[in-house]
């Protein structure tokens, strides 16, 4: 995750892999319900930050980083999309029925990966990050976004720095190494 900047806008053909991209990853029922919203203008992506409840005055070492990103991309998710696509014959499931797991917010994370993972390959950074619960209905009214859709959060883009901005929680904590388990759950 790079949460600092070069002043250098990102190449629009890089732009278009990563959204391409980001509508091939895999999809539940292949219901694709992931949407994105890409900002590239900087009024835009202004409006991204103050819509998102930063303050254009205050600063702080993320959000000043943070702030330099030329690109913010929003994966959004239609949980209707899946609820419809499942009542379809071949699934058969009733329009209300509880999930397991919600498809929707797994397919956009997904789907947000691919962004990030394409930003390497395009020889840029990115950094997945949060909009707070009380900024989601400013931030969809600042953009027209449907309340059908869900921000599962946002990604910014942008050509690395050297120095990739305010250290991310791994600074703080120790990578676990018990995650995976082989044969049977083990303690
Ligand atoms: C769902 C999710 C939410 C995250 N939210 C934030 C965030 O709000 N701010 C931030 O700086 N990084 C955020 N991150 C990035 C994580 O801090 C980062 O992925 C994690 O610390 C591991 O670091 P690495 O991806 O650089 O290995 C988020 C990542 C995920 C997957």
């Amino acid at each position: 995750m790079v949460r600092r900047y070069a002043d250098r806008p990102v190449d629009p053909e890089a732009l278009d892999r990563l959204l391409r991209n980001a509508t091939r990853g895999p999809s539940a029922g292949f219901s694709q319900g992931s949407e994105f919203l890409a900002l590239s203008e900087a009024d835009d992506v202004a409006l991204f930050w103050t819509a998102t409840g930063a303050d254009p005055a205050s600063h702080n070492e993320w959000l000043d980083g943070m702030r330099t990103a030329p690109v913010v991309i929003v994966p959004l998710a239609d949980e209707s999309a899946y609820r419809r696509r499942y009542t379809e014959p071949d699934k058969a499931r009733a329009e209300d029925a509880e999930w397991a797991v919600p498809y929707w917010f797994v397919d956009t994370g997904m789907a947000a990966l691919l962004i990030l993972q394409t930003a390497v390959d395009e020889g840029l950074g990115a950094c997945f990050f949060g909009i707070p619960l009380e900024h989601v209905e400013g931030f969809r009214a600042a953009f027209g976004v449907p309340p059908h859709l869900t921000p599962i959060g946002a990604v910014t883009v942008g050509h690395r720095l050297d120095d990739p901005g305010s250290p991310g929680s791994p600074a703080r904590r120790e990578r676990r190494a018990d995650a995976v388990h082989r044969g049977r759950y083990s303690t």
